[in-house]
């Protein structure tokens, strides 16, 4: 029998509890797989009843301060499941790598904000850095990158990357409900953190778009190149508008590549009904891929929760234990080129536009000559009757347009007297 992986675990709560419970439960199928027993030593949390409730046996040491376990422990590697990009997780990953000891973690933030640095000190340092569950939970979306794609050029990769704003949209789409109730529901249910900002404002989307682009495209990671939208301004009234138009809208982490760059954003968009990424549904999230030699490739799966994260987390411990590594971010640090970055502003596409205006006449007269200045052709247009004190949506959509054009169209209609509000402005993608 080969030498025991032995690893330490630092964090016990919802991911770290699930890693430890299938490392218990799988012992035996991991062995048989790996060729040899991955044997957890350490264990660090905060809550000292985790140890016990998760039924940890007496050989692993215990720990409060995850710190001190990474500083002192004789593991193989480090397994942080704390969060936060930067504080303790960022200060057991240094410890560990500086250590010589591979490193796995599920902290997408700290990769998103630390990612290239790290990539250099693993590689520099020799050892194994493991990351399957930063990106769509239990999909094994960073290993089909690195490995089994890695032949193929991608062109395009997008995805539903955030389960709690999947689940918000399908809910408001299926029940009518508004923002603000399905929120709060989805923070009832846990789904949503206290505070939800990094997932309703499509930072948690940007920290795994990032890292995807990464691989995927070769480019550095750099969150400040991105264009970030989140989904607290789509209304039950886009809502139903998208059903009425054909369309659906999901929060989507976008990545191109063109002739003269890439383009890496996130965006809340109407996709059609048809379009197969439109029906994941609720938490669910999926990634898609466009490679030269593979075409088009779908991966659909449950992007959070305590097993199928843990699963993606125990699938880095097997590599580690089978010395299955390469570099981090898949292209060796020092072969990472900067990629001139393709902005949003130069996006060519169809727009859907919801402007809140007063019923009066002449204000779709104003609205049209505007785009036309700009160029900009209207695709379609919808008014229902219905006015609450004077105001009624008026609904377009654009062909294909310049966004740079859209944009100072749309910023000029919003200057005039009967318009209200800021419009709401939607892509629309046909995936
Ligand atoms: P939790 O908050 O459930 O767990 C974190 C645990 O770490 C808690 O038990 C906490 O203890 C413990 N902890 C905090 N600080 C310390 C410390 N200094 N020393 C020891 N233990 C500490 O987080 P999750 O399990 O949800 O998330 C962990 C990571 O996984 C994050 O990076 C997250 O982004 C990522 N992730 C999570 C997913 C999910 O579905 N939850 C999905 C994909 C990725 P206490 O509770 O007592 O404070
Ligand atoms: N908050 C994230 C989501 C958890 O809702 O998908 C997994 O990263």
């Amino acid at each position: 029998m080969s030498e025991a992986l032995n690893v330490a675990l630092a964090g016990l709560g919802t991911v770290g509890g699930g890693v430890a419970k299938m490392l218990l439960e799988q012992k035996e199928i991991l062995l048989k797989r790996c060729g040899r027993p991955i044997k957890l030593v350490a264990a660090a949390d905060l809550n000292k009843a985790r140890f016990d409730e998760l039924g940890l046996p007496d050989s692993v040491s215990r720990f409060r301060n995850a710190r001190e376990m990474a500083e002192k422990t004789d593991a193989d590697v480090i397994i942080e499941l704390i969060g936060g990009a930067d504080g303790i997780a960022y200060d057991i990953c240094l410890t560990a790598l500086n250590r010589g000891k591979g490193f796995i973690t599920a902290n997408k933030a700290m990769i998103a904000h630390h990612g290239n640095e790290l990539a250099r000190l693993s590689e520099e340092k020799g050892v194994f850095f493991g990351y399957e569950a930063a990106v769509a939970g239990g999909i094994p979306i960073i290993k089909s990158l690195r490995e089994g794609l890695i032949g193929n050029k991608i062109s395009e990769i997008y995805g539903i990357l955030n389960g709690t704003c999947n689940y918000i949209l399908t809910v408001m789409r299926e029940t009518g409900k508004p923002f603000d109730v399905v929120l709060a529901e989805a923070q009832k249910l846990g789904y949503a953190e206290a505070n939800p900002s990094f997932d309703i404002d499509g930072i948690d989307t940007a920290h795994k778009t990032c890292i995807l682009g990464a691989l995927a495209f070769g480019l550095p990671i750099d969150l400040k190149t991105m264009s970030i939208e989140g989904i607290r301004f789509i209304s039950d009234a886009d809502i139903s508008f998208a059903e009425e138009l054909g369309f659906r809208i999901k929060l989507l982490g976008v990545g191109r590549r063109y002739e003269n760059g890439v383009s890496l954003n996130v965006y809340p968009c109407m996709i059609p009904q048809t379009a197969e990424i439109a029906h994941v549904d609720g938490v669910f999230n999926a990634v898609i891929t466009e490679g030269d030699f593979v075409g088009h490739s779908m991966f659909v799966g449950r992007g959070a929760g305590e097993r199928p994260t843990a699963s993606a987390v125990v699938a880095d411990i097997a590599d580690a234990a089978m010395h299955r590594g390469g570099p981090m971010l898949m292209v060796a640090n020092k072969e990472v080129e900067p990629v001139r970055i393709v902005s949003l502003a130069e996006r060519e596409g169809e727009y859907y536009v919801r402007f809140e205006v007063r019923d009066r006449p002449g204000v779709v007269a104003d609205i049209s000559r505007i785009l036309g200045d700009e160029n900009v052709s209207i695709a379609s247009m919808l008014q229902r009757s219905q006015t609450v004190g004077g105001v009624v949506p008026l609904i377009m959509t654009f062909h294909k347009s310049k966004e740079r054009s859209v944009m100072t169209a749309l910023n000029k209609i919003e200057q005039l007297d009967s318009v209200v509000n800021k419009p709401c402005m939607l892509r629309i993608e046909r995936l």
